[in-house]
């Protein structure tokens, strides 16, 4: 077990894209950030130094921070930002995890540009389940806008508005040939014919999900959210902001005539408001046909992949049902068998009676919100997590969130009457050790959206998942017990709901939330409270003594 220093300096950086250049929140001046490698079991020990005007913390997502709930990251929920000038650092175990984790930004939307991957690899001797890759590459894909990420969020909230859509969509930071002037800024993966890689998929968009693929070439899905899959064959991987997906790619047994495109795209179920645009990068065989002598005067073909619509719900329900847990027995599935505490979330958007100090864009005094079961969180000016364990929750937050909508949720098309939502910080207290169900329901009353709903501090099981109206009747004897997909990030589909299971085992307090950042920015959030055990390793240690005060 080795223990890993990291530096990252938050600093800004001039970067051009799509012909113009732009300032921009980076780690160490690089875009995308630095990669963080480490082993299962490792410590890694992260300096974050703070150098530009905004407030920042760094969030590392999917790692479950076991009793390190300090160093999970989300402003005002785990810690206050890290101020100008100011230094933190995160210091956590990376227990019994293995795989494509990544890390971001987690206050405003800094982490448009402030992002990377995290890999860690098996424990020494401990080979992967699947065939040993040539080669492991990172693709992070994400989005880019020409303005300032900063402005563009401010603005928006403060008329109450939508935010303007990204301007292109970025393969490892580039957004390639298909966007303006934008050719010379392509991903390029350079391979050997008869050889299989590794590449780790990271979806780092802040608002799109996105199909991904590359032209004539299988992938074989292995592992989602750093646990192993049983091997899924696919030509198409849909992926949600917040998701990670390891995938295998094996190249042609002889350098073929071509270079092939590797091409994502939104999948999106509301109006077509977003941007459809396609990123593309290229999968190049090494010494290409040109040296090749039967293929002296053939051209170098260009073969490109074909996408899903942007709205093909039937695939994306498809590909999420057919990724389950490898459930070996080194790597066995542990799925809570029974149910203490059982919750019905709706998730959504909805219409809020503005206050006085927030804009209207609606009639009659209101706005547009998104919301958790009709509650809209609003964020508290100090950490949730200090104020929890300091025994200060007196003005920060109440402990009433509800464990199901205010009126039952039972959607037919008409309008139902618990459309308007309201404001609050609350968050859901758990004894030590509870075994959750959590029915989480997309109501797609207001724009029929899918969510991708992440949870941190810990993986859950998606148990189930259908299209419409969950019934607690029959559903739920359709579960699957044995080898669900374990993950950090669910999609909610538009429509339809998704069953979660876990185990309430990490003292601290938890952020819940959709990873599209405009539905995060309107309030699609929540926290648990999970609380301390008995004995001395069930317990939350006390803060660091850096820990940033707000
Ligand atoms: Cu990837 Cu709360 O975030
Ligand atoms: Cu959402």
């Amino acid at each position: 077990r080795l223990t890993r220093h990291y530096k990252f300096n938050i600093q800004m950086q001039n970067v051009t894209r799509l012909c113009q250049t732009k300032s921009i929140v980076t780690v160490n001046g690089k875009f995308p950030g630095p990669r963080i490698i480490a082993r299962e079991g490792d410590r890694l020990v992260i300096k974050v130094v703070n150098h530009v005007q905004y407030n920042v913390t760094i969030h590392w997502h999917g790692i479950k921070q076991l009793r390190s709930g300090w160093a999970d990251g989300p402003a005002y929920i785990t810690q206050c930002p890290i101020q100008t000038g100011q230094t933190f650092l995160y210091n956590f175990t990376v227990t019994g995890q293995r795989g494509t984790l990544w890390w971001h930004a987690h206050s405003s939307w800094l982490r448009s540009t402030v992002y990377g991957p995290i890999v860690i690899l098996p424990k020494r001797h401990d080979p992967y389940p699947f065939p040993r890759p040539l080669k492991e590459v990172p693709i992070i894909l994400g989005e880019w806008w020409k303005a300032d990420t900063e402005t563009v969020i401010n603005q928006a909230m403060q008329a109450g508005l939508a935010p303007n859509n990204s301007d292109a969509y970025t393969i490892n930071g580039l957004p390639g040939p298909l966007y303006n002037c934008s050719a010379k800024d392509t991903f390029k993966l350079k391979v050997k014919p008869g050889k299989t890689y590794l590449l780790r998929l990271i979806n780092a968009a802040l608002n799109d999900e996105l199909f991904f693929s590359i032209a004539n070439h299988t992938l074989t899905v292995v592992e989602a959210d750093a646990v192993y899959t049983k091997p899924l064959k696919t030509n198409i991987v849909l992926i949600t902001p917040g998701q990670t997906t390891n995938v295998l790619l094996k190249t042609k047994h002889k350098t073929p005539n071509a270079n092939f495109v590797i091409a994502a795209r939104p999948y999106a179920t509301g109006p077509a408001t977003f941007d459809n645009t396609t990123t593309t990068g290229l999968l190049e065989y090494e010494k290409n046909t040109l040296s090749n002598a039967k293929a002296k005067n053939k051209k170098l073909l260009l073969l490109r992949p074909v996408l899903p619509k942007f709205n093909d719900t039937v695939f994306a329900m498809n590909f999420n049902q057919k990724i389950r847990s490898l459930n070996s027995a080194k790597f066995p599935a542990k799925v809570p068998k029974t149910v203490d505490k059982l919750f019905f979330f709706t998730v959504g958007l909805g219409i809020a009676q503005c206050s006085k100090n927030q804009p209207c864009q609606g009639p009659n005094n209101t706005r547009v919100a998104a919301a958790v079961n009709n509650v809209s969180f609003v964020m508290p000016n100090t950490a949730l997590l200090q104020a929890h364990f300091f025994n200060k929750s007196k003005g920060v937050y109440t402990t009433d969130f509800p464990a199901n909508p205010p009126v039952k949720f039972n959607y037919t098309g008409n309008p139902p009457s618990n459309i308007m939502v309201k404001f609050g910080t609350k968050v859901v207290v758990l004894p030590y050790n509870t075994s959750v169900e959590l029915v989480l329901q997309d109501t797609s009353i207001i724009g029929a959206e899918s969510h991708p709903l992440h949870l941190h501090g810990f993986n859950f099981f998606i148990v189930g998942q259908g299209n419409g109206n969950f019934d607690p009747k029959k559903d739920p004897a359709k579960f699957n017990l044995v080898d669900p997909a374990e993950r950090n990030t669910a999609g909610v589909p538009s429509g339809g709901w998704v069953a979660i299971r876990f185990l309430a085992d990490n003292p601290g307090v938890w952020f819940m939330h959709c990873h599209l950042e405009v539905h995060t920015s309107w309030g699609l959030k929540m926290a648990w409270i999970v609380q301390d055990g008995k004995r001395r390793n069930q317990k939350l240690p006390p803060p660091p003594s850096d820990l940033p005060k707000c």
